[in-house]
């Protein structure tokens, strides 16, 4: 077993490509492999028990839902009739077998077995490969508001792609004298993907500005994003859209005073009710303008019957 240690530590090829730890215990006749891989990329690894001499057959197989199922692998001489994954690779030479491509559908127990033409029975080595996933670099989003001279900001951080599980993590440095209320954290949350079995991290908290200018970054599993500085002058406004909201007052009001604009005119235009146009007739009357009479009448019958 120790043998087998000391070859993987110096196999750098194992280590390469990304055999993150390999120990070997043994369960039950059978060695068990501990091995770490990341999604998207690779493992090689190979059986507990090669040794010099003729294989008759060397296979992978996996239990999945109570059957094993087939990976890959090969007969001496003979065609294996199922097909192996095809992220998977076995070297006839070295024994060894390659995964690539990883995503978290791979991660498990694999038996690795292997039977030498002069040994009675095969050998088993058990992979427990353990998949992890990196979460993507924290992204920063920032939305600042300056209501009642009270500067301040909502702060988001998320990263996605990750496995295990991990919170958003702040660290909050002030220029000055940052006290730790002004900021806290109003909430962190965890979504994991149904396809991918990935998690996507977000945390967001609030910046009292006050104070003036804060650093600050957040880090979730082992990814820190950079630094980045909250409550300075050229913060983004918290309605990026202002302009909309100065046309939307805009528009009824010259709509308002389109309308009164026109009212009027028509107004000056003819009289409006009855008794103004009384008034007029009464007036012109007395002044003896029959022609203009006759045209007022008209128009104060109109007005009447309207
Ligand atoms: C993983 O294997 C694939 C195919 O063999 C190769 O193209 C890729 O470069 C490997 N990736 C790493 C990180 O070694
Ligand atoms: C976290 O808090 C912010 C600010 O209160 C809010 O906008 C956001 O929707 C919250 N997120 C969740 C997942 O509750
Ligand atoms: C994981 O890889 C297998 C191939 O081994 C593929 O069939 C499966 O769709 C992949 N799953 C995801 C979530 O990418
Ligand atoms: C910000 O902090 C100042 C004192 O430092 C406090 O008076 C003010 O109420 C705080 N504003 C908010 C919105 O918490």
């Amino acid at each position: 077993m120790a043998c087998y240690s000391r070859q993987c530590f110096l196999c750098p090829r194992l280590w390469l490509v990304l055999a993150l730890a390999v120990w070997p215990i043994v369960t039950e006749g059978a060695v068990l492999i501990l091995l770490r891989g990341e999604v998207g990329g690779n493992v090689t690894f190979k059986s507990s028990t090669l040794k010099q001499g003729k294989i008759q057959y060397m296979y992978l197989q996996k239990d999945i839902n109570g059957h094993q199922v087939f990976i890959n692998g090969y007969y001496s001489g003979k065609h294996i009739k199922e097909s192996p994954w095809p992220n998977t690779r076995v070297d006839n030479n070295t024994n060894e077998v390659h995964m690539f491509g990883l995503n978290m559908s791979h991660s498990g127990d694999y038996d690795l077995l292997i039977h030498y033409n002069n040994d009675g029975e095969p050998t088993k080595t058990i992979i427990r490969l353990n998949i992890t996933g990196k979460y993507s670099a924290p992204s920063v989003t920032l939305v600042c508001s300056d209501e009642n001279k009270f500067k301040s900001c909502i702060v988001t951080c998320a990263s996605h792609g990750g496995f295990p599980l991990s919170n958003m993590a702040w660290k909050v440095f002030g220029t000055e004298n940052t006290r730790n209320n002004d900021w806290k954290v109003l909430n962190k949350t965890e979504d994991l993907s149904k396809d991918t079995k990935l998690f996507t991290s977000s945390s967001t908290a609030f910046f009292n500005c006050s104070r003036g200018e804060m650093n600050f970054s957040c880090s979730v599993g082992g990814v820190t994003s950079e630094e980045h500085t909250v409550c300075t002058h050229q913060d983004p406004p918290n309605n990026p859209n202002l302009y909309v909201i100065i046309l939307a007052c805009l528009v009824p009001f010259v709509v308002v005073v389109i309308s009164l604009g026109l009212w009027w005119w028509r107004c000056k235009k003819r009289p409006i009710g009855t008794a103004a146009a009384k008034d007029v007739v009464e007036e012109l009357q007395l002044k003896g303008r029959e022609e203009e009479i006759t045209v007022l009448t008209e128009s104060k019958e109109v007005t009447e019957a309207s």
